[in-house]
């Protein structure tokens, strides 16, 4: 089943999966007009170095984050979030392409007054002050999270957002 032409997709995976060197594989994909093995085996994850490329657009104590602490911490957030491109609203709106949104404007999502009023386009800064204490920031909202207290926490997990949300490139 290997390299059988009229399933080039299984194919790829089934070479990845077995961990063939590239000649095959590359005849196998040619001959088949089917995508590069990487390609079918590695949707969107970023690669480090597209990942940093995200955070050089944050201010630079982002750009030092940890972004295994960032993951860790941003689990609760992700019970209410998601957080890939098109994910549906849970109990908060999908965060996809945060950075650079205008705060209250997910289609799919029904906002508090508040967060339709707020008027800002979120980056890394008014993330950080909404995670403190988003009651701080608009006493109705309605995400009941209470915030985070410790600093370096909020820049973690900040840095780790933009890692998850941003198309790489961007
Ligand atoms: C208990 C559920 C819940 C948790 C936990 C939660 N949120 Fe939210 N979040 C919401 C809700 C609900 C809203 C909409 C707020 C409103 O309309 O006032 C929201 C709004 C937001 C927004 C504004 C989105 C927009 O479209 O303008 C951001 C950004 C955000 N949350 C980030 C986070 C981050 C980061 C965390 C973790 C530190 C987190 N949230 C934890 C429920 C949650």
């Amino acid at each position: 089943m290997r390299v059988h032409p009229s399933v080039p997709l299984i194919a790829a995976l089934g070479l990845v999966a077995c961990g063939k060197p590239a000649a095959q594989s590359d005849q196998a994909a040619s001959s088949t007009n089917a995508p590069a093995p990487t390609e079918a085996a590695t949707p969107a994850a970023p690669t480090d170095a597209q990942k940093k490329a995200m955070l050089a657009t944050l201010p630079a104590a982002y750009q030092a984050a940890d972004l295994d602490n960032g993951q860790a911490k941003f689990a609760l957030c992700q019970s209410c979030h998601t957080v890939v491109q098109g994910g549906p609203a849970m109990t908060g709106p999908n965060l996809w392409g945060i950075f650079g949104r205008k705060a209250g404007s997910s289609p799919d999502f029904s906002y508090s007054d508040g967060m339709k009023a707020y008027g800002i386009v979120w980056d890394a800064d008014h993330l950080e002050k909404w995670i403190t204490n988003p009651r701080a920031v608009i006493a109705g909202t309605k995400m009941t999270y209470l915030g985070m207290e410790n600093a370096k926490d909020r820049i973690d997990t900040i840095a780790y957002l933009k890692t998850v949300t941003t198309a790489p490139g961007n």
